[in-house]
């Protein structure tokens, strides 16, 4: 579908001004809207991405304080930034952005770069972050469509192009650039965003106080709830995920997560993976099992695991936590690291993992 008869030169400049005054008027205050500088708007982007402002906010700023400069960031063990990511999810973000930083030194002399095709090329930066960045940093002509977009685009022209189809990004991603006020790109993203974070929320928004519901299709028709149209949902994997808190004294083990999967380079406790649930007795009969333990002495494992419930975007993680103490730990040294459990904190553990951490020093697993 070509969007170009939906709207007009004079009709997008009517809308996008509407837009900016009512933005002018209604917009949150916020760190990363004080700055020009592309390094720091882009760290904000990039901690945004996939998380609420409220909880962005914090990261932001210690971020900021942490790594004043894009060299700052580059020159940080990676391990750093990770930890500084704990909590946010989504840790590709993180590993990606300190290879963006990387990139930032390395192929364009430490300048933050000011060309979309170059803001593009860095690690982790999709045509929204690029063109978020560049609007905001360097007033590039280029439209955001992010969720907050394809609401308020859907509902504004009444566009029932499914949302998560290579055909909805362009119908989207082609009447967003119609809009765009090539004079204030900057501003205009920032205020398409914001009226879809604020004014035309997701569910029962206050219509009777929009900028423009007097133009608006769906509003018009009564049909405001049934925008944006999606075509169907992504299917959820399942994974089964066996975890082995084995402890000699004060000691307890971790592993660095490797290979191209979920918390890659994160520490966790050690893990057997299995393609269904099993019971701690099923477990012990794994080879994956008998592999770890095999030289482990005398080993004890408390017949009460925890049982955690772990959902992200794409997957469920059912986890099994197992206490293990053992007598000698020369083979799972070779295999694990080996740390006191006071030193837990230095790690960036994932999430789920950390949950399971939480719980035992609440003292309430095995009291
Ligand atoms: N989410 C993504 N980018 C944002 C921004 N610049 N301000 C507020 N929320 C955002």
């Amino acid at each position: 579908m070509e969007t170009g008869n939906l709207i007009n030169d004079k009709e997008a400049f009517f809308i996008s001004h509407i837009l900016i005054r009512w933005y002018d008027q209604n917009k949150r205050d916020l760190p990363w809207r004080e700055t020009k500088d592309p390094y720091f708007i882009w760290l904000s982007e990039i901690i945004l991405q996939q998380t609420r402002v409220v909880q962005g906010y914090d990261y932001y700023m210690r971020f900021t304080q942490t790594f004043p400069t894009v060299a700052s960031l580059a020159n940080a063990h990676e391990d750093e930034v990770l930890k500084l990511w704990q909590g946010l999810g989504y840790y590709s973000r993180a590993r990606n952005l300190h290879t963006a930083a990387k990139m930032i030194i390395s192929d364009f002399g430490g300048v933050f770069p000011s060309v979309y095709k170059d803001i593009l090329s860095l690690k982790g930066v999709g045509e929204y972050t690029a063109a978020a960045v560049g609007s905001f940093a360097f007033e590039l002509p280029h439209a955001v469509v992010d969720g907050n977009v394809f609401r308020v685009l859907s509902r504004l022209f009444g566009i029932d192009t499914p949302i998560d189809t290579t055909q909805g990004k362009k119908v989207f991603t082609d009447l967003a650039n119609e809009l765009l006020d090539p004079e204030h790109p900057g501003e205009h993203n920032q205020a398409i965003m914001e009226l879809g974070a604020l004014q035309c929320v997701p569910v029962s928004p206050n219509c009777g106080i929009c900028p423009l519901s007097d133009i608006c299709l769906a509003y018009s028709q009564n049909k405001v709830s049934a925008y944006p149209v999606k075509q169907g949902k992504v299917k959820v994997k399942e994974r089964y995920f066996n975890y082995l808190d084995i402890r000699i004294g004060s000691s307890m083990f971790l592993n660095k997560r490797t290979g191209n999967d979920i918390w890659k380079n994160l520490y966790e406790l050690p893990l057997i993976e299995t393609e269904e649930k099993l019971t701690l007795d099923q477990l012990q009969e794994t080879e994956a099992f008998r592999r770890i333990f095999e030289k482990a002495g005398n080993i004890s494992i408390h017949p009460m695991g925890m049982t955690l419930k772990h959902v992200l975007s794409h997957r469920i993680i059912y986890a099994n936590f197992y206490t293990i103490t053992i007598t000698d730990d020369v083979a799972i040294q070779e295999q694990f690291l080996k740390i006191d459990k006071a030193n837990l904190f230095n790690f960036a553990i994932s999430r789920l993992v950390d949950r399971y951490l939480e719980h035992q020093s609440e003292g309430d697993l095995f009291a």
